[in-house]
């Protein structure tokens, strides 16, 4: 692995886990995420497909579930590892997703299947964001 802060490797790694256990039948595109929170424990998630193909779940959701399950409440940094060689910039939905447990430090960052990384901030991800206050 290049030379990437600990914290990213490890989230690295938990994504890619995560992506191995992914249920991609319909699409065949398996994808990682793994959250590091506030609370300083990585949590991961991977897409669930379903026949009624709009009620599959993207591996963002699945980690952040995972994380306010297990009592995180702050999205420090989440990873999503694409399985190709282009990265996986998160869809609109799991963009407001992600708003809700970020903050400006938040950072998202997008992996290819060769180790290259894109970071954005939330602004940079979800610009005009909605928000109820
Ligand atoms: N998908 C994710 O899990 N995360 C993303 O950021 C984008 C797309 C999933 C949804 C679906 O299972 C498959 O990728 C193809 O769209």
């Amino acid at each position: 692995m290049k030379n990437l802060e600990k914290d990213t490797q490890k989230l690295i790694q938990a994504a890619r886990q995560a992506q191995l256990n992914s249920y991609a039948p319909y699409s065949n595109f398996r994808v990682g995420s793994a959250i590091l929170a506030d609370n300083g424990k990585v949590y991961a998630g991977c897409n669930v497909e379903n026949a009624a193909y709009p009620l599959g779940q993207c591996a963002e959701a699945g980690a952040i579930a995972s994380m306010i399950l297990d009592g995180g409440q702050k999205i420090v940094k989440i990873l999503v590892a694409s399985p190709n060689e282009k990265i996986c910039p998160p869809c609109g939905g799991c963009r407001q997703k992600i708003k809700e447990f970020a903050d400006k430090n938040t950072e998202i960052l997008m992996c290819d299947n060769q180790g290259n990384i894109q970071t954005v901030d939330i602004a940079g991800l979800l610009p005009f964001a909605f928000e109820l206050d």
